[in-house]
């Protein structure tokens, strides 16, 4: 049995059929709409979300399978004491497969080891974030045709987005990536990312302005400050709007660039930016449906059948 903790829990060539298979998927939804029959998902989310959840079901809603679970830590048996490793337990009596969201960092794996269904780490606090990398990946190679030879600028809160963090480890096994993060001195990538570039020789840069690096870019990966995970609401506010993409910053892209943003958007993006060729956003949001398909797909051993 297989759980998905982490984007490297599936090697660089099981990434390329989970993609190949969320590809056939999207050309051919038909083709799978009842291969989940009579299996149950089971969204346990301890910490608020609606995208991500609601993708998780609407996939398995696709795969003809049904959906169960609870949507934030107050109405499970959390509130009652219960811990992750006990509820998991139980959820694996009354579903086939849980994608688990937590505030705490490591509780998706805590559960994976006493889960007897495959567990997915749906967002594990600062941590990581696999599925919407799997998104994020999958809507480069769909868009781009190719995973490598690329500089991507990773923007905005580079401290606390777990997004980022997920995608950061998953791009630097492909090859010829230069990452350029833009962020304000307070949001920098953690110390222990920067470190595993220098070990691996991964070129990187780390800047504040945003406009002086727009024309180098081939995508550009927006992330929102994020306000829940700052211990003050001062350095909130101050920092919040520090980056916002518009009109004027998107002419000094190239034409092929591409803006993708794992959403909920604030301020960071101009709603102006929206009706441009290169906003990928809402796309990203239709290729998490596709990947997570698969990934259900693949977690159950029914990527074949
Ligand atoms: C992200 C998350 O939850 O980390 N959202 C998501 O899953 N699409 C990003 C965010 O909340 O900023």
């Amino acid at each position: 049995m297989r759980h998905l903790m982490s984007p490297l829990d599936f090697t660089v060539e099981e990434l390329d059929k989970l993609f190949d298979l969320a590809n056939d998927i999207e050309n051919n939804m038909e083709k799978y709409s009842k291969k989940c029959e009579g299996k149950k998902l089971a969204t346990c989310f301890y910490e608020p979300s609606t995208r991500t959840r609601l993708s998780f079901e609407a996939a398995m809603l696709n795969l003809g399978g049904s959906v169960i679970g609870f949507s934030d830590a107050g109405s499970s048996s959390a509130s009652k004491g219960e811990s992750v490793s006990d509820t998991i337990r139980v959820i694996s009596c009354f579903a086939d497969i849980c994608a688990m969201r937590h505030h705490k960092e490591g509780a998706p794996m805590v559960a994976a080891e006493k889960s007897s269904i495959p567990v997915i780490n749906a967002g594990d606090g600062g941590h990581q974030h696999p599925t919407q990398t799997l998104t994020d990946l999958l809507t480069i190679r769909s868009l781009k045709g190719r995973l490598g030879n690329f500089t991507i600028g990773l923007c905005g809160d580079l401290k606390f987005g777990r997004t980022v963090h997920s995608l950061i480890n998953a791009l630097i096994r492909y090859p010829n990536i230069h990452f350029i993060f833009i962020s304000p001195q307070e949001l920098r990538v953690p110390d222990y990312i920067t470190e595993m570039l220098k070990e691996q020789n991964i070129p990187y840069e780390e800047v504040i302005r945003l406009e002086d690096i727009m024309p180098r870019l081939d995508f550009l990966y927006m992330t929102r400050v994020q306000r829940e995970r700052f211990f003050n609401e001062e350095d909130y506010v101050r920092l919040k709007d520090f980056y916002i993409l518009n009109k004027e910053k998107m002419a000094l892209a190239k034409k092929d660039m591409l803006v993708l943003h794992p959403l909920p958007r604030v301020n960071e993006i101009s709603v102006e930016v929206d009706d441009d060729p290169r906003a990928a956003y809402f796309k990203q949001v239709q290729y998490g449906v596709y990947v997570r398909m698969a990934l259900i797909l693949t977690l159950l051993g029914m990527e074949n059948l």
